[in-house]
């Protein structure tokens, strides 16, 4: 494929000095949750909206990379360890993966990769890890060919191959390789963006917006009902599709806008409307798919009228599950934290919420 938006593509670098010693490369990525959402898909792992997210302070994965230079060139092995412990799946996926880039990195093929990977959030929270994770490997994979051969030493360039790779494995991934807001998608005033890899939005960004934070409520812990890959396909027949596409990217606009001018209203006004129309289109596909819980309702009835009745800026959104993401500005964080344990908690899983907030980004930790 060529790609003329990234050059740092083309290079296809192939090791060519031998080298004896395993070699260790780790980063630290985080999950996302996005604002615009991304649901629908085409080719190779292109969206058919532009989405934006913010990147998650606490919730992360950590990998390290080791890795050797193997005899035979023919494709790329891996091991796979997740918690410490072996898995199978991980590193049949990994393969697969390694094996669908190398005709970008080549030199995947020459190696055998020994991966660990954790996360600092537990499992049963309903944040995706797939973002963190896949981003945390495209981030060593792009480690790896600038350390070997110094193709990637212009941040812009290492930055948006990390992303382009990851959303070859994941998409929501693609904006997980930022820290802050990110945007994923062409959109026609923005002439940075593109539908092949994500980028930081950071000078946009009014201060008001510095110190999000995001309150995760856990009204149920089970894996999600519906897997993206499910749930992307689902809008290949669906009858909104049309009008969602076209709503989304007015919406990102919207939303972009009021990132830029500190526009807090309207920044609640189309956080809230996306994730309706995420779980509206769920709920409208066929099959028909309900991920609300009677207790995600009431925590979403009970947060607007906290808004209404106390007049404090805070909001929701929601992933494709029952979870809800409390949202507002650290100003008011006594405030909001009273509000759970004495409103919302009762509605939540084994009264189970987290705290996160709005991070910085990946950090390379080997
Ligand atoms: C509802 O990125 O998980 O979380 O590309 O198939 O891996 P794949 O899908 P994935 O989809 C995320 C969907 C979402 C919204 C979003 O994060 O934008």
């Amino acid at each position: 494929m060529m790609n003329p938006e990234l050059a740092v593509l083309n290079t296809r670098p192939v090791i060519t000095k031998a080298f004896s010693q395993e070699r260790l490369v780790g980063w630290q990525s985080p999950a996302n949750i996005a604002l615009i959402k991304y649901w629908g898909k085409h080719g190779m792992q292109l969206p058919r909206n532009p989405s934006l997210s913010f990147s998650f302070k606490y919730s992360n994965t950590d990998l390290t990379v080791a890795y050797k230079l193997m005899g035979k060139t023919d494709s790329p092995k891996v091991d796979f360890l997740f918690d410490g412990k072996p898995s199978l799946k991980f590193k049949i996926r990994i393969e697969d993966y390694l094996n669908r880039i190398s005709d970008w990195m080549p030199f995947v093929k020459q190696l055998h990769f020994r991966i660990e990977s954790s996360n600092t959030f537990p499992h049963s929270t309903g944040i995706a890890s797939s973002a963190s994770s896949m981003s945390a490997l495209a981030l060593a994979l792009c480690s790896i060919e600038n350390d070997h051969f110094q193709t990637l030493e212009n941040p812009k360039d290492f930055y948006r191959k990390a992303s382009w790779l990851a959303r070859l494995a994941s998409g929501s991934a693609a904006r997980s390789v930022y820290g802050g807001f990110s945007l994923w998608g062409k959109l026609s005033f923005l002439v940075d963006s593109t539908d092949e890899y994500a980028i930081p939005l950071k000078k946009e960004i009014n201060t008001q917006f510095n110190d999000l934070r995001d309150a995760v409520l856990v009204v149920n812990s089970k894996p999600k009902a519906v897997s993206s890959s499910f749930g992307h396909a689902l809008m290949d027949k669906h009858p909104y599709a049309r009008q969602r596409y076209e709503v989304a990217s007015n919406h990102l606009a919207g939303l972009y806008q009021a990132l830029r001018t500190g526009d807090v209203e309207n920044f609640i006004r189309i956080t809230e409307l996306e994730a309706m129309h995420l779980h509206a289109l769920m709920m409208t596909s066929e099959p028909s798919f309900m991920l609300f819980h009677p207790s995600s309702l009431a925590i979403i009835q009970k947060i607007k009228l906290f808004r209404q009745q106390k007049g404090k800026m805070l909001c929701y959104t929601v992933d494709a599950g029952p979870n809800i993401h409390l949202l507002y500005p650290v100003e008011i964080q006594n405030d909001v934290e009273d509000f759970i344990k004495n409103d919302l908690i009762q509605h939540c899983e084994n009264q189970k919420w987290i705290r996160d907030e709005i991070g910085t980004g990946p950090i390379r930790t080997k």
